[in-house]
């Protein structure tokens, strides 16, 4: 299985999710036991037997019993949102969920923070503070707006955007906030807002990776004026492609809904036809017939993820050079990857790419995940375009790029973190039990890791 660090998210997911486990019974909290022959045994790059050669179970998972339904929707030719009810129903059970006013379907979760954005009046030439630990459509969302983001710094003890690295960021062309729960991980979202208030700002939540996680009591998607979700086929309520925007207020998911189907007039947005600008970002319903049979499910497997999240975070605190990460206060994550801080000073210098190999060789997949992307290129390409260069000018483009250098925090985040896919937690005890003693093998072969790789 090719597993290494510089693994982009996506295709670590997709490779991560192979072989068939049963969900079962989980059992209570408890701390693993250690098992001390297969930790004598060596480590499977060096020729040993694989802690867990058996697979994960396998992501997406598909119901025979939405097919009916499925079938239905395409035997009737009512495939657009406009030609049923199906795409307006999963809206409203989603709201329900979260506890939102309204939801809006979308086509996917970066057109949801499109609209969002547009809605949220980022205009050229505005500037949108955002977390640089986060997939690139967040990044790209704020780019198709001709607006410009600007980097908070990562807390490298929570991976979400430092709020003590906000205010130094916000200038006279500052707009919006966009915090991002990172792996479900909800952000400390009291100071964010405080922030916000003190400067008038929007937040948009990227909840893209956060369905059902919760702070202080309140589901992600409606802790600021508009929160997105992504539905795209590796995460928790999949449906191949797919968004939604949720809110608190009538009024933006209103406008929200008329950006989204070509500008045309809808609820309290209202005028003549076509009357503002827009764009077609409808969800089908076929989508939507999905992810409504999903919404039980996913209320289910969030609880099994924490639960042994939970057991895992608890054990990996006894392993020296492992660290779980810190959620805030009174919050539950939903774990879209599970990661932890890796110390190669605690495995005789191993590599965190030789760790991820060498657990990788055990059957437990894990990955760097996000690199430095701000790096990559595209925000390259972004300041050297024509429109770029219009709308800021050389010396503000040119002090931009070099801020990228203080965003000391997230070069240790992208440098030190190790990560997991949601589907492992959704397996048994045993075989989390498996992750715990893969670690502890390599920790106690690492001295012979190191000098067998170099
Ligand atoms: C944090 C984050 N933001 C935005 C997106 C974009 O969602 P989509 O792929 O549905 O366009 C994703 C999807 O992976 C994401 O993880």
């Amino acid at each position: 299985m090719k597993t290494d660090s510089s693994l982009t998210r996506r295709g670590f997911i997709r490779t991560a999710a192979t072989g068939s486990l049963a969900l079962g019974w989980l059992g209570s909290q408890q701390v693993a036991p250690r098992v001390f022959a297969a930790e004598a045994a060596k480590p499977a790059l060096l020729g040993g037997t694989a802690v867990h050669p058996s697979g994960w179970a396998k992501w997406p998972e598909w119901r025979a019993a939405w097919e009916p339904e499925l079938l239905q929707v395409y035997r009737s030719g009512r495939w657009f949102r406009g030609s049923d009810q199906r795409v307006a129903e999963f809206e409203q059970a989603y709201a329900r969920l979260l506890g939102a006013k309204r939801c809006l379907a979308t086509a996917s979760g970066t057109t949801a923070l499109t609209v969002s954005l547009h809605v949220m009046d980022v205009d050229a030439g505005d500037e949108v503070i955002v977390s640089p630990y986060t997939f690139i459509a967040s990044y790209n969302a704020i780019l198709s707006c001709k607006a410009l983001p600007v980097f908070a710094d990562t807390d490298p003890a929570t991976l979400t955007i430092d709020p003590a690295s906000i205010a130094s960021r916000i200038t006279e062309r500052t707009r919006a906030i966009m915090p991002v729960h990172i792996f479900g991980m909800p952000c400390e979202m009291d100071p964010i807002n405080a922030i916000a208030r003190q400067h008038q700002l929007a937040v948009i939540e990227d909840a893209c990776q956060a369905w059902l996680a919760e702070y202080h009591g309140r589901k992600c998607g409606v802790l600021a004026d508009l929160g997105c979700f992504s539905f795209q086929e590796s995460k928790h309520l999949p449906s191949g492609e797919g968004g939604a925007i949720t809110g608190l207020s009538e009024q933006l998911i209103d406008k929200c809904d008329s950006f989204h189907n070509c500008g045309r007039a809808f609820g309290t947005n209202h005028g003549t036809g076509y009357f503002t600008r827009g764009n077609n970002y409808r969800m089908t319903q076929a989508q939507a017939v999905i992810l409504k049979h999903q919404l039980d499910k996913i209320v289910r497997d969030t609880e099994i993820r924490q639960a042994n999240a939970d057991y895992l975070t608890m054990n990996l605190r006894q392993i020296p050079g492992v660290t779980p990460v810190r959620l805030p206060e009174n919050s539950r994550s939903v774990w879209h990857l599970y990661p932890f801080r890796y110390d190669a000073a605690q495995f005789h210098g191993l590599s965190r790419d030789q760790f991820v190999r060498a657990m990788s060789a055990e059957g437990v997949p894990c990955g760097g995940i996000y690199r430095e992307q701000y790096y990559d290129g595209l925000l390259d390409e972004a300041i050297a375009s024509r429109g770029y260069r219009r709308l800021w000018g050389a010396a503000r483009l040119k002090a931009y790029r070099d801020s990228f250098q203080e965003l000391k925090g997230n070069q240790q985040v992208c440098a030190t973190t190790v990560a997991m896919t949601q589907n492992m937690l959704l397996a048994e005890r045993h075989d989390i039990d498996h992750i715990l003693e893969a670690i502890r093998k390599i920790q106690d072969h690492s001295a012979a890791l190191v000098k067998a790789l170099a």
